[in-house]
Order: structure tokens, then sequence, then C-alpha cells
């Protein structure tokens, strides 16, 4: 494949006549950790819920893969192996870990029972506390545990780019290390495409090959995770004194 594996242009999406996103312009390479941060209310979640269609964008177009996905309906979108985690974790809290792990087995339309079987393996391996917690029910994780069955679940429908929206979110610092580890290992061992969308601006461009920034539905800077860090614009709003 030449050129990025998800490419955005120009995305406009509105809720009513709130436009949350105002012509986004976004690139992620296969193999890439690309980190999406900003204020609250920038629009971060939106860009992410736009690739499956939902909102349906205004304008714009988005290319995975080489495919056009504007607008997709989001079962097409998820077979083309796509997978999130979203913005407060919805698993789903009456089943059991096991049952909501097979929900993301299921996902993956042509997955057999031994490659189901062996992405149960790797889930395992990145966070053993879910075995533990097969039988479970999901509603009765912990925050922590709940995060790593949403990326775990994510995980099964064996994705070719996970998009995870504020994994951190809420986590005590050594559960959010944790986290942010297992992305990293993702990445470096499956060479796992990964976009992240942080409020926790310091872990996100540590963890990321490059960044963006978005404020008020406008990308207004984008570089290597490194240089985003040293700019003394990025400290002051998102690392000292802010909300960090
Ligand atoms: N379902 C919705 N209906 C109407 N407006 C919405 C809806 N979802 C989001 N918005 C608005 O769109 C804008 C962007 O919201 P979005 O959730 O994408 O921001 P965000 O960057 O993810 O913020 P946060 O960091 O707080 O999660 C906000 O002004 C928000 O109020
Ligand atoms: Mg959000």
């Amino acid at each position: 494949m030449s050129g990025p594996l998800l490419s955005i242009r120009g995305l406009v999406a509105a809720y009513g006549n709130i436009e949350a996103l105002k012509g986004v312009d976004l690139d992620i390479s296969a193999g890439e950790i690309v980190a999406l941060i900003g204020a609250n209310g920038a629009g971060k979640s939106t860009l992410m819920m736009s690739v499956f269609g939902r909102p349906r964008p205004r304008a714009g177009t988005i290319t995975f893969d080489g495919h056009d996905i504007t607008g997709v309906p989001t079962h097409h979108v998820a077979r083309l192996r796509i997978a999130q985690s979203p913005e407060g974790r919805r698993i789903f809290p009456r089943m059991t870990v096991a049952e909501n792990l097979q929900m993301g087995a299921d996902a993956a339309a042509h997955a057999g029972e031994a490659e189901r079987a062996a992405g149960l393996e790797r889930v395992f391996a990145l966070f053993p506390r879910l075995r533990e917690r097969l039988t479970q029910r999901g509603g009765t994780l912990s925050g922590g545990e709940q995060q790593m069955l949403a990326i775990g679940r994510a995980l099964m429908s064996r994705p070719r780019l996970l998009m995870l929206d504020e994994p951190s979110l809420g986590l005590a610092p050594l559960i959010a290390r944790q986290i942010f580890d297992a992305i990293r290992t993702l990445n470096r061992q499956d060479g796992l495409t990964v976009l992240i969308v942080e409020q926790n601006a310091n872990h996100a461009l540590r963890l990321a090959h490059r960044g963006y920034v978005m404020v008020n539905g406008r990308i207004t800077l984008s570089g290597s995770g490194a240089e985003l860090l040293a700019r003394p614009e990025i400290r002051a709003a998102y690392l000292e004194g802010g909300r960090h």
C-alpha cells in the first residue's frame, strides 16, 4: 500500500447547526501511533466517531486503505477492521468478561476458532487480570479493568486501525501507565496502527510517533510527539499548571 492507512481531508461535521469539525486534515500511516489532543469540546470524539459515519460528514473525505469510507455505515466500516474503544468505555455491563470479548471476536466476521483462541491469548498476555475475571460481569469490574476489557474487546476484532478515546480517563496513574504500556507493546510487537485521543497530553505525546492539536474543530498544530512536547504553547495549554 502506498500513502497513509487513514487519510482525512477537509472534514466538516455538525450536530444540528453546531459545527463540531470545521475542515480537518489528518493522516495516519500503517504502524504509527498518532495522538490527538485538545481541550474539552474541541471535537476530538466527533472526529473519531465520524470515521464510523456518526455523525455523517457534511463535507470532506475519509479514506481507509485506499477506500473512500466517507459517510459509510458503521457496520461496513467495522468490516474493514477499524475498531474503537469509545469515550466512557462502553462495555456491556450485564455480560461477562468472556461474553464481552466474544462480541469483539464476532465483529471479525472471518476469524476462525484458532484465530479467536490466539486473539484471546494475546489479550490475556496484555491484561492478565482479564483472564482471572472471565466469568465476572463487565459492570462489576473496576474502572481500570473495564478499560482493559474495552481495549481487549476491540483487539478481538483483529483491527488494522485501533482508535482509543481517552483510555486513561479517570484511572489511577499506575493503571493508566499499564494501559499506555499495553498500547506501546501492541504497536511494537504487532505493528498495530493506533489513533489515541487523550486529555493526558503528556503521556499521549510520549507514546505517539506524531500528534495533532485540535482547537475548536480545527487542527492548529501537528508534529512529532517530541516536537509538540517541546513547544511552549503546548506546555502552557496542556502540560504545565493546566489540567494535569
Ligand atoms: N450528540 C451531540 N449533539 C450535539 N452536540 C454535540 C454532540 N456531541 C458533541 N457535541 C458538541 O460538539 C462539540 C465537540 O464535541 P466532542 O465530544 O467531539 O469534543 P471532545 O474534544 O471529544 O471533548 P472532550 O475532551 O470533553 O471529550 C462540542 O461543542 C459538543 O458540545
Ligand atoms: Mg471526547
